[in-house]
């Protein structure tokens, strides 16, 4: 079987982190996001993967190279974004061989099976299935309501508060069959979800299948940190990182994942919930807690950084506060004894000297 991984995004509200690497290579413990869906679909019984690349292209080609995790890979390059939908009619060479094919958006952590899903799909009738999870807030994503069997009877994109039709919700993920794609326009930007869904689902050709279990869609910090303490969760020992340097007073609270070359200055304590990069210094007496900090970074002595995100390279100094659900910008520098809070946004290689208590981004 064979699948099409949306990666061309841009991913609005953890850009900051996109200097050097697509949202898709986000780290996640010791992998890249886009690691665990791919290792997913391997096991799930997909063969060749077709990856749709557009922001940092070369960056995805560089790291999957043609095969991981026994899949092929095949790189589909768009000049232009393409939507959510037209990089499925450009790469439609890549994906019809009479067997109904995957689509998934690169950003959705989760553990679903795709062999129920396609299994499914082959004995509705339809010619596309979503797999649906269940949300209390439906109205940041495409809300449908289900008939009797299983069939979309009508699918409403980000609908407005109190208007969803169910709390039933587009995962971002689809088996299709060819046909739909004579539903997609060629050559420009379509919305799959806006231009394709509601049509489907109006012909009576669209059947939703709900999944349980693991999904998270890694679009605002707060999910990305959700999605790092699972992925911690599932390490092991083995899966740590080479030369670390850790001090014999500092404490290392599990879950938590030390890339290569780390170290931890004397007194801090470490986790839980804590991925630390390759390359990043941690000063001492520092407290790190469920917290993703990417390579090179540093956390200079007596420092605590608490339910955030801090880019590459960025430079955190003495006595700094970061905190709930805030992200520090790749090459940002946060000077000694700035208290950042509240869903604050630092930009890439800004400085910031003086502390921000409310809800912010800084440009
Ligand atoms: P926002 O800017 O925050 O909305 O994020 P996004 O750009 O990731 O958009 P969205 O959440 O709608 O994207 C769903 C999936 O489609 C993600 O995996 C994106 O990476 C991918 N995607 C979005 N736009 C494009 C595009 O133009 N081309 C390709 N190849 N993928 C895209």
């Amino acid at each position: 079987m064979k699948a099409l991984v949306l990666a061309g995004g841009f991913g609005t509200r953890l850009r900051p982190l996109s200097c050097t690497r697509p949202k898709m290579l986000f780290p996640l413990a010791n992998q890249a996001m886009l690691d665990w869906t791919m290792k997913n679909l391997s096991e799930g019984g997909v063969d060749t993967v077709v990856l749709a690349v557009n922001y940092m292209a070369e960056a995805l080609v560089r790291y999957f190279g043609p095969t991981k995790f026994d899949l092929g890979i095949i790189y589909s390059r768009e000049g232009r974004p393409l939507g959510t939908g037209g990089p499925i009619k450009k790469a439609q060479e890549h994906l019809v061989d009479g067997e109904p094919f995957l689509i998934l958006n690169g950003d959705i952590i989760s553990d679903i099976d795709y062999r129920r899903l396609v299994e499914f799909h082959k004995s509705n009738g339809g010619i596309a299935t979503i797999a649906l999870v269940r949300v209390p807030d439906p109205t940041r994503y495409g809300a449908v309501e289900l008939d009797g069997d299983g069939r979309v009877a009508r699918f409403v994109e980000k609908p407005e508060f109190g208007t969803a039709p169910s709390n039933l919700i587009n995962a971002g993920i689809y088996v299709f069959d060819k046909e739909v794609l004579d539903y997609i326009p060629d050559g420009r930007k379509v919305s799959t979800e806006k231009e394709v869904f509601p049509i489907l689902a109006n012909q009576g050709k669209l059947y939703g299948y709900e999944v349980h279990g693991l999904w998270l869609d890694v679009g605002v910090p707060e999910a990305y940190l959700e999605a790092n303490r699972h992925i911690l969760e599932r390490l092991t020992r083995e899966d740590m990182g080479e030369d670390r340097v850790v001090h014999e007073t500092a404490k290392i609270l599990e879950p938590t994942y030390l890339g290569a070359s780390v170290n931890v200055g004397a007194h801090s304590v470490i986790g839980p919930n804590a991925s630390i990069s390759d390359h990043v210094h941690v000063g001492e007496g520092c407290r790190i807690e469920n917290s993703i900090i990417f390579p090179g970074a540093s956390i200079g002595d007596y420092s605590s950084v608490r339910n955030a995100i801090i880019g590459e390279n960025a430079s955190i100094e003495k006595w700094v506060k970061v905190e709930s659900g805030s992200l520090i910008g790749d090459y940002a520098t946060i000077t000694d004894g700035v208290t950042i809070t509240e869903g604050v946004t630092i930009c890439p290689s800004k400085t910031v000297s003086e502390s921000i208590l409310q809800p912010r981004q800084v440009m």
